[in-house]
């Protein structure tokens, strides 16, 4: 995740490589990124904690707890401290931190791989307004980002974090449905994830109401609304519903520790 904020930053001219600075134990991958990007790297937390106005916490959740400790006296007085960890709340990272620290909490998705991220940011108790437009800039340079309150998150971990899971699953059994009717699987599969991607864009461009985008597309006695109706018939709408549900109660059991 840390890689992909660092690609879009560079790529997308948000922030110069030279003013980024990125720190992970392992000597091997901190010359990747250098390579690639032409960052500035360090095998010390502390040091990043000293330099960056901006601090990006992207380690796992299980090892925060120590990575907050390990740069606690070293963050950079005013420096707006953004974490991706999933399930771990704004209070207990402001607990490891100096007391007033400002932090804002973030949940992207793998999209942001490809500039194409879905991410919702929320404020925890000391963050400005000015600190979550610092926080949007980052995650827009990665793709979209809302902002709402921390209570929410876990409904965004269940949608658009786990989210794209359900779609790469749709475009397998699309493909899969592809080969079924005849196409090689190879065009079965580009077909379903272009149409994918482009009613997402047409959607998200356009700002249309989803229904009224399918009624555009379904002819009266054509083959969209044929294939429509045996989607109702399997449930698509109760189990994508369901799917949902389920995902963001796992991620509610998750943030309270459970495994
Ligand atoms: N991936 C997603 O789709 C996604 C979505 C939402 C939120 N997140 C959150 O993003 C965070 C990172 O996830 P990820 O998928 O990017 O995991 P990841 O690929 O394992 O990245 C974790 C990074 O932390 C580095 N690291 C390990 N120990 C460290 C230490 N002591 N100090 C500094 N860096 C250290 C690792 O370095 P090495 O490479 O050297 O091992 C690795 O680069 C997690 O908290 C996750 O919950 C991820």
């Amino acid at each position: 995740m840390a890689e992909a904020l660092v690609r879009g930053l560079v790529q997308g001219g948000v922030v110069a490589a030279a003013n980024i600075i990125a720190s992970t134990p392992r000597s091997e991958r901190l010359d990747e990124l250098k390579a690639s990007y032409a960052i500035v790297t360090t095998a010390d937390n502390a040091e990043v904690a000293r330099k960056a106005q901006i601090l990006v916490l992207s380690v796992k959740p299980q090892i925060l707890e120590r990575v907050l400790r390990e740069v606690s006296n070293h963050v950079m007085a005013g420096a707006l401290v953004i974490s991706v960890a999933a399930g771990v709340d704004t209070a207990t990272i402001e607990s490891l931190l100096p007391s007033g620290a400002r932090v804002v909490r973030a949940m992207p998705n793998m999209p942001a791989l490809v500039r194409a991220g879905a991410t919702a940011i929320s404020r925890g108790s000391h963050a400005t307004d000015a600190d979550l437009a610092e926080a949007r800039l980052v995650f827009d340079a990665v793709g979209l980002t809302v902002v709402l309150d921390e209570g929410q998150l876990d409904a965004v971990t269940g949608l658009s974090g786990s989210g794209p899971a359900y779609i790469f699953l749709i475009i397998e059994a699309l493909a899969d449905a592809g080969v079924k009717v005849g196409l090689s699987r190879r065009n079965a599969q580009r077909l379903a994830a272009q149409t994918v991607m482009g009613s997402a864009k047409l959607l998200l461009d356009t700002d249309e109401h989803p229904g009224r985008l399918k009624d555009m597309v379904t002819s009266p006695g054509g083959t969209a609304i044929a294939g429509l109706h045996t989607l109702e018939e399997g449930g698509l709408r109760t189990t994508l519903m369901n799917a949902v549900e389920t995902a963001t109660k796992r991620a509610r059991e998750l943030g309270r520790g459970g495994k």
